[in-house]
């Protein structure tokens, strides 16, 4: 894994490095925007350049039909149990790259190069992969890991303002559940960090890296320790589920999520009042989050923990203080509702 600026145009000796020698078929999984901007660098330094694969871009290509699609442009396109994939793009494009070559010929290596920011700290690490099902996000998939992440600082130049911001709410969530110095980092460093200072920025995603790695490296199956990697998304995902997936990206429903956790932890006094207004100042300070007009009910609903659901087990990642995290399944009902009333009274009142 390595984070840092002009590794795109040196790719090539990089990847020839980390996997031993670059094979006969190299091919690149992107999407045609992305490539549109970023060809010209990806491809500098190959002596024959990638075969080129595309999915269009959002969460209704990532499918099997996806999948289906590019193994049968491989197998037309020469590939065999020899070739290298490279997936670049956002999450979207890792996650479908990464089964693509869990599954392919039963599985080829792959490395995976992330485009937005959210795929720099979080998605590309953990070799989780997968795609959607009509029923819901991420329900096939595999455990397969990269041979290499190479994290360009550079491309996140072009990437949306919104998707930016979005994706350091992963990077505060990596601070609030194993990292203080990320945190105060990233309390101070704001206005280096939204303005894209590329030192700034390899600080914040090395450290996020660093986090979620450790993490993973303790429990890649997510049997224990991985849970705290979930803090924000008992709620965010509840969110994400009650609005279609359609009204807020991931990380801006993480945030959300990571107030109403917060909530709990304050009341339960896991954390004090003073750090529960510094972890919220401090999510605000990497807004302003779009509002969010939702009922109660719908967003508990979408938890899992509806009237049907009482008795049974419900886990929530709790802050405890800051830079340390827990897993509690006792949170009541009662709990929960007065914390997803209070984000959603936040929620109302932020402005777009
Ligand atoms: N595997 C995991 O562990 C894991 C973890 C978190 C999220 N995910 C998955 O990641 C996905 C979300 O990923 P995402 O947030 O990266 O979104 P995304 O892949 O949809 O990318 C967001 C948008 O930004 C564009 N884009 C990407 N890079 C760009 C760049 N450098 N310049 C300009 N535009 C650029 C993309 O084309 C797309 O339109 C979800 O499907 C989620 O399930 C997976
Ligand atoms: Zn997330």
């Amino acid at each position: 894994m390595i984070a840092g600026s002009g590794l795109l145009e040196t790719l090539a000796p990089r990847i020839e490095r980390a996997i031993g020698r670059l094979p006969r078929r190299v091919f690149v999984l992107t999407s045609p925007a992305i490539w549109a901007l970023w060809a010209e660098q990806f491809c500098a330094s190959f002596r024959e350049p990638p075969v080129t694969l595309f999915l269009q871009p959002g969460e209704k290509y990532k499918t099997m039909a996806s999948v289906e699609r590019l193994t049968r442009e491989m197998l037309r396109a020469g590939a065999d149990r020899g070739s290298l994939l490279i997936a670049f793009g956002g999450g979207i494009v890792g996650d479908v790259g990464g089964f693509l070559a869990a599954v392919f010929m039963r599985g080829i290596p792959y490395v995976q190069v992330p485009t937005t920011f959210l795929s720099q700290v979080d998605s590309s690490v953990g070799g989780k992969t997968g795609v959607n099902l009509p029923e819901g996000k991420n329900l096939v998939g595999s455990f397969h890991q990269p041979r290499a992440v190479f994290a360009d600082i550079g491309v996140l130049g072009t990437l949306p303002e919104r998707e930016l911001k979005a994706g350091l709410m992963e990077s505060i969530k990596a601070g609030i559940i194993r990292d203080r110095a990320l945190v105060r980092y990233m309390e101070e460093n704001a206005s280096a960090i939204l303005g894209r200072d590329p030192k700034a920025l390899e600080k914040v995603i090395a450290a996020s890296i660093r986090m979620k790695a450790g993490v993973v490296n303790k429990d890649e199956r997510e049997t224990g320790l991985r849970m705290i990697l979930n803090l924000g998304h008992t709620v965010g995902h509840a969110i994400e589920q009650a609005t279609r997936y359609k009204a807020l990206l991931h990380g801006e429903a993480v945030a959300w999520g990571m107030i109403a956790a917060n909530y709990i932890g304050r009341k339960r006094g896991t954390i004090s009042a003073a750090q529960f207004d510094r972890l919220e100042r401090l999510i605000y300070l990497y807004g302003p989050l779009p509002a969010l007009t939702l009922r109660p009910a719908r967003v508990i609903a979408a938890t899992g923990a509806d009237k049907k659901n009482v008795g049974g087990v419900r886990r929530f990642v709790l802050p405890l203080g800051i830079g340390d995290a827990g897993v509690v399944e006792d949170v009541t009902p009662a709990e929960l509702e007065a914390a997803v009333r209070y984000m959603l009274v936040r929620a109302g009142e932020s402005r777009r």
